[in-house]
């Protein structure tokens, strides 16, 4: 009976530990948040010129600051997402951004707005 319990533990162990390890190397690897300065200045500098840009001239809502592009978002996303035509579209007068683009704007959102 005693060494019956030894096989059993030892067994369950060996069940248990191997798991451990297999768990392990299915882990994801972690994909980094999107950020304000690295993945939001560039698309909104090449989409959203001249006339968000008050350097470039622009003189509606300026989006080359954080803070402006934070307050905003669902805003943007909202307008982006509209299609050419339509009341409110965004980038005004041109083509609707890809959708590679706008999942840009929607990931920064859901990792939280982060600035860098
Ligand atoms: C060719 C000029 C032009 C471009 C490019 C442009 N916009 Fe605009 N945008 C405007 C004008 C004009 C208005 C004001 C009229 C209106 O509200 O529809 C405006 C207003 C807005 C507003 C409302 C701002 C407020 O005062 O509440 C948002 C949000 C916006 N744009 C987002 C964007 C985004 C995001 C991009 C880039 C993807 C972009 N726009 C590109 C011309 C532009």
């Amino acid at each position: 009976m005693k060494k019956f319990f030894v096989i059993a533990i030892t067994g369950f162990t060996i069940i248990l530990l191997s798991n451990c390890s297999s768990a392990k190397k299915t882990t994801k690897v972690e994909v980094p948040k999107l950020t304000y300065e690295t993945n939001m200045t560039a698309t909104i500098m090449s989409n959203c010129t001249p006339c968000h840009i008050p350097s470039k001239g622009g003189n509606k809502k300026a989006y080359d600051n954080y803070a402006n592009v934070k307050t905003d978002i669902d805003e943007m996303i909202r307008r982006i997402e509209l299609n050419p035509g339509d009341r409110g579209f965004m980038p005004f007068k041109k083509a609707k951004l890809s959708d590679s683009t706008i999942a840009v704007f929607k990931q920064w959102k859901a990792d939280g707005m982060l600035e860098k």
